[in-house]
């Protein structure tokens, strides 16, 4: 690590930079609900979310370019939770596609029948499936903020209508092969969020993290019934969790308990393993056999 300077930590990754001017992106176990980080890690979220992002950077790559260079040039005390990729300008919109609707989609819809200023027609509930996906955008907010949604307007004034317009695209085709790869594996994707930055020579590139349990909700088919909660391989567990403990979202956030732990860290490996068809290799010493 002597020679990696360390320049951002997110909620959950810390990105450093080498003397070659790549980035190291390291995914901890760190996990956040409502933009808070909980005080109790997730063994081996960091690298769930790693592999599941390599896994569709590679099933992706003839959509659209990804920051990536080499997953297994990283120091040993990160294998497997980190990448080498090369540094980019993120855009600074959060690109968000929604093809069900579902948590601040629904509720925006809720009070005004529109999202991000997309009329949607009327009595759609919780879970409903839209006709068409749509793009969702918000605004990235600094560490300790919340998002807030963007009209498309809102991110042509942001960064001029072609980029605009190629990040809708963009989001849309990857939303659609997702979701595309996924139901063959029985598992719906509900809704996703991808950040993308601008490369030296101007081209847009899929960075950061790609359909995993952290940036999107995953749905089990078989149970699959508008109106009702899903069952979810995601955060949403976890947020659930949260809001049941009566915290209030900006004060101290409670410890997760052991149970909670467990589930929590189940439902991502199963996500993992779902969508590869691949078991999950644990970052977990084996327990000692007699
Ligand atoms: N290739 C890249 N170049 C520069 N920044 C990147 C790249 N990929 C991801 N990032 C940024 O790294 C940070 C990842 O850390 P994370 O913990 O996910 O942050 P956050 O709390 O904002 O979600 C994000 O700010 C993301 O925009
Ligand atoms: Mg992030």
């Amino acid at each position: 690590m002597r020679d990696f300077r360390h320049l951002h930590s997110g909620k959950v990754r810390d990105l450093y930079e080498s003397p070659d001017g790549l980035l190291l992106m390291v995914a901890s176990d760190r996990i956040s609900a409502y933009d808070v980080v909980l005080p109790t890690p997730i063994p081996d979220k960091g690298r769930v979310l790693t592999q599941l992002s390599l896994w569709w950077f590679e099933r992706l790559a003839d959509l659209v370019p990804n920051h990536v260079v080499s997953a297994t040039d990283v120091p040993p005390e990160f294998a497997g939770r980190a990448i080498r990729c090369r540094r980019l300008e993120m855009v600074p919109v959060e690109c968000v596609v929604r093809g069900y609707l579902t948590g601040s989609g629904l509720a925006e819809y809720a009070t005004s029948g529109a999202v991000c200023g997309i009329r949607l027609p009327p009595g759609l509930v919780e879970g409903s499936r839209l006709e068409m996906p749509i793009f969702t955008p918000t605004t990235k907010a600094p560490i300790g903020q919340h998002d807030a949604p963007m009209t498309f307007d809102d991110v042509v004034d942001a960064v001029g209508w072609d980029t605009a317009d190629e990040l809708r695209t963009i989001s849309i085709q990857v939303y659609h092969r997702g979701a595309e790869l996924a139901a063959r594996r029985g598992i719906i994707i509900a809704d996703t969020k991808l950040e993308v930055g601008w490369a030296p020579d101007g081209t847009l590139v899929l960075a950061d993290e790609v359909l995993t349990p952290d940036s999107s909700r995953f749905w089990p088919a078989d149970t699959y019934e508008p109106g009702r909660r899903p069952q979810s391989f995601d955060k949403q567990y976890v947020r659930d969790w949260a809001a049941r403990t009566g915290w209030d979202r900006t004060g101290p956030p409670p410890e997760i308990p052991d149970a909670v732990v467990e589930a929590t860290r189940a439902r991502y490996t199963e996500a993992y393993e779902r969508l590869t068809g691949a078991p999950f290799a644990s970052g977990r010493p084996a327990p000692a056999t007699g």
